[in-house]
Order: structure tokens, then C-alpha cells, then sequence
């Protein structure tokens, strides 16, 4: 990033006060870094945020006809306007008003008369939590188009990776992962068939069983997913990279590509293994129909220590009914009708 940035890089922000020599002092703490826009009073500082769209807004709290609480108030009332951070500009410095201020939506207050270096240093921090949360809205949905892409070749609705995802977030929380961790489960594994990107059509969608030899070439997706993940040291593209590469693996050793046994098999594999397979049993695949969600049951219970870790399985049968409330809502239209 260049130190001196353009005019049209440089961030928008609103001042809004009734009192021409708070604006001009303002304008000397900021004016270097930032493009101004200012406003007198309520009115025309709704009118300027709605056509503008400044990326903060520092605003008086007492001023003739709207006070600032009523301009924030309406300010997060509108779609438009909702997502731009507020900081009261105050001289009521007493605490009920900033409780009442924060209240409104606002994110912060400075106190008059105003320390240049605080309303820098404000100014600042949020308009990069501001950067931060646009990067990670951005980062969820580039992951989300990953999951669906894979999904695309074998399943044009990509319910499975919804319903898989969910399926996997209630048995990490019902395993004791902490909110922050059994989320990274929740984006990370609708990842977990990425690889399927690098096996042909032909395989994936033939509608009958696979030959030893084309079984041989499946086999290659949990590999060829790892290395498309990559090695990312954020925590949610370690597990990721985890589950993609671990999701085949089965208890007793006979899994793929590493033929890990048991603890060694990382947990959030045998997490995803077992939300995989109670998805794509209770699903219809160009090879399969879908199968009765009793029969998936107790198939997997006669699978619980050889393919599956026994105490999953127990959590299963615990959180069925999450479970069913997930397959309900993320149903494929054409199997909602009939029941089971
Ligand atoms: P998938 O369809 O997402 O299935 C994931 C896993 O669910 C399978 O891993 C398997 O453990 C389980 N599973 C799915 N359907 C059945 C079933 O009818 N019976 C049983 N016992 N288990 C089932 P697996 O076997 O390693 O297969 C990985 C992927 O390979 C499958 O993903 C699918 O894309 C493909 N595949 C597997 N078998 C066939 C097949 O017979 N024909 C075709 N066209 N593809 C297959
Ligand atoms: C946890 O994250 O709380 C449990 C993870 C594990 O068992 O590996
Ligand atoms: C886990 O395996 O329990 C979580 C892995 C991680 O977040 O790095
Ligand atoms: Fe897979
Ligand atoms: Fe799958």
C-alpha cells in the first residue's frame, strides 16, 4: 500500500455539528488523511449519508431541530445507511448519556473539548474493524463458492454441503468444541469434497457402481482437495485442509488415503466422516436412492468402532432430533413430500 494514498482512496467521513468552529476544528485534526464532508445540522446530515455513503460518521449529540440520537437512531433504520459507524462527538460527558448514545447504534463517543490524538486514534480503529469485517464476509463467501463448486459435479443443489456442514457443527458442539472452533467446522466443511473438482465426470457420474479401477481414482479426492486448500495457517483453513484430507478415513484403519486408525485419525475427521455418510445415505445419488432415515441409523450404529468413532455415533443417536430438523429444512424438493 503506497503511503500517500489517492483522493479516492482516501476513507469519507460525515461531521455533523450546529457549530461552524467545531466543524473547522475537526476539519484541522483530519483533513490530511481524510475526505470531509460536513454537515450543520440532522436533516442534511440524513441526506448526505443516504447519497454519499461516507465510511464513518462523527456526529454532534446536541443540535437544534434532530438531536444526534434521533439522526443515529434513523441512521440504522435504513438499509442504506445501517452498516456506517457512528461516533458521538459529545459535551455531556456524564455516562447515562454515552450508555444511551451506544443504545442508538452508535460504536463510540470522543468528549469535547476534542484530544486530536483520540479522535485520530478513534477514527482509525474503526474504520479498520470496518476493513476487517468486509474481509471476512468476503473470505466466507469465497469459501462457500469452493464448496459449491465441487458440489456441482455431483449434485446440482448443493443441499449436501449445507446439510453435511450442519450436521457436523451440532455433533462439534455436542463433542464440547467451543463456539470459535465448532464455527471453523461449520465454513470449513463445506470444503470437504473439493478434490472431486480433479476426478472426470465420467466417474462421478456414472450411475452405477465404479469398477476397482476407477474406485482407485476416487480415492485420489481427499489428496487432491488438500492440496487445493493449501496450507493456510489461519485456523479455519487448517481445518479445512484437515477435514479434506481425513474425511475418509474409517476407525479400524481400512479408510483412505492414509489408512489412520483411531485417535490418530484427527477428530474433526471423524466428524465430517460421519456427517458425510448420514448425508449421502439418507440422500439420492446418480449411483443410489435415498435411503430411510432409520436404515441410515442402523447402519451406522453396525459400523460405530469399525468405520466410525464409537462415541460420535452415541452423539448421533443424541442429537437426532437437530439432526432432522436440518434434513427437514435443507430437504431436496422433489423428497419433500413423502415422509421419513
Ligand atoms: P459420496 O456420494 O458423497 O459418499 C460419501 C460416502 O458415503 C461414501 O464414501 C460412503 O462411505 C458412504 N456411502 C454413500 N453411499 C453409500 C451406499 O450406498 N452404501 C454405503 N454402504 N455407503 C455409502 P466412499 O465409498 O469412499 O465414496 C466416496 C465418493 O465416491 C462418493 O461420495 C461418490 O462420489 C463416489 N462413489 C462411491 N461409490 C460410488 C459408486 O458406486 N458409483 C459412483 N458413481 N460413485 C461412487
Ligand atoms: C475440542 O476441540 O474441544 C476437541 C477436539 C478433539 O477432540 O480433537
Ligand atoms: C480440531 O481438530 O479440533 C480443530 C483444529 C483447528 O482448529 O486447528
Ligand atoms: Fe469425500
Ligand atoms: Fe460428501
Amino acid at each position: 500500500m503506497s503511503d500517500t494514498p489517492t483522493i479516492t482512496q482516501r476513507p469519507t467521513i460525515l461531521v455533523v455539528d450546529d457549530e461552524p468552529l467545531n466543524l473547522q476544528l475537526v476539519r484541522n485534526v483530519l483533513h490530511a488523511d481524510y475526505r470531509l464532508i460536513f454537515a450543520k445540522d440532522g436533516r442534511s446530515a440524513l441526506t448526505l449519508a443516504s447519497t454519499v455513503a461516507p465510511d464513518l460518521i462523527l456526529l454532534d449529540v446536541m443540535m437544534p431541530g434532530l438531536t444526534g440520537y434521533e439522526v443515529c437512531r434513523t441512521l440504522k433504520a435504513d438499509e442504506r445507511t445501517r452498516h456506517v459507524p457512528v461516533i458521538f462527538v459529545t459535551a455531556l460527558a456524564d455516562q447515562a448519556d454515552e450508555a444511551l448514545g451506544l443504545e442508538c447504534g452508535a460504536v463510540d463517543y470522543i468528549t469535547k473539548p476534542i484530544s486530536a490524538a483520540i479522535m485520530k486514534a478513534r477514527v482509525r480503529t474503526h474504520l479498520s474493524l470496518v476493513r476487517i469485517e468486509e474481509l471476512q464476509a468476503t473470505r466466507m463467501e469465497a469459501i462457500r463458492c469452493l464448496g459449491t463448486a465441487a458440489e456441482y459435479k455431483d449434485n446440482e443443489t448443493g443441499l449436501h454441503v449445507i446439510r453435511m456442514s450442519q450436521y457436523a457443527h451440532v455433533l462439534a458442539l455436542a463433542a464440547g468444541y467451543g463456539a470459535a472452533q465448532a464455527d471453523d467446522v461449520l465454513h470449513a466443511a463445506p470444503m470437504h469434497d473439493i478434490g472431486k473438482i480433479g476426478v472426470p465426470d465420467a466417474i462421478l457420474q456414472k450411475p452405477g457402481k465404479l469398477t476397482e479401477a476407477e474406485r482407485e481414482v476416487m480415492k485420489e479426492h481427499p489428496r487432491i482437495g488438500a492440496e487445493i486448500i493449501g496450507n493456510h495457517p489461519s485456523s479455519l483453513f487448517r481445518t479445512a485442509r484437515t477435514i479434506a484430507l481425513t474425511h475418509h478415513e474409517k476407525w479400524d484403519g481400512s479408510g483412505y488415503p492414509n489408512g489412520l486408525a483411531g485417535a490418530d485419525i484427527p477428530h474433526v475427521g471423524r466428524i465430517v466422516a460421519l456427517a458425510d455418510v448420514f448425508d449421502a445415505l439418507t440422500s439420492a445419488r446418480p449411483y443410489k436412492p435415498a435411503w430411510p432415515v432409520e436404515d441410515a441409523l442402523e447402519f451406522i450404529r453396525s459400523e460405530s468402532g469399525t468405520h466410525f468413532d464409537p462415541a460420535l455415533v452415541d452423539l448421533l443417536t443424541q442429537c437426532l432430533p437437530q439432526m432432522l430438523e436440518i434434513k427437514a429444512r435443507w430437504a431436496e424438493r422433489d423428497e419433500k413430500s413423502p415422509a421419513g
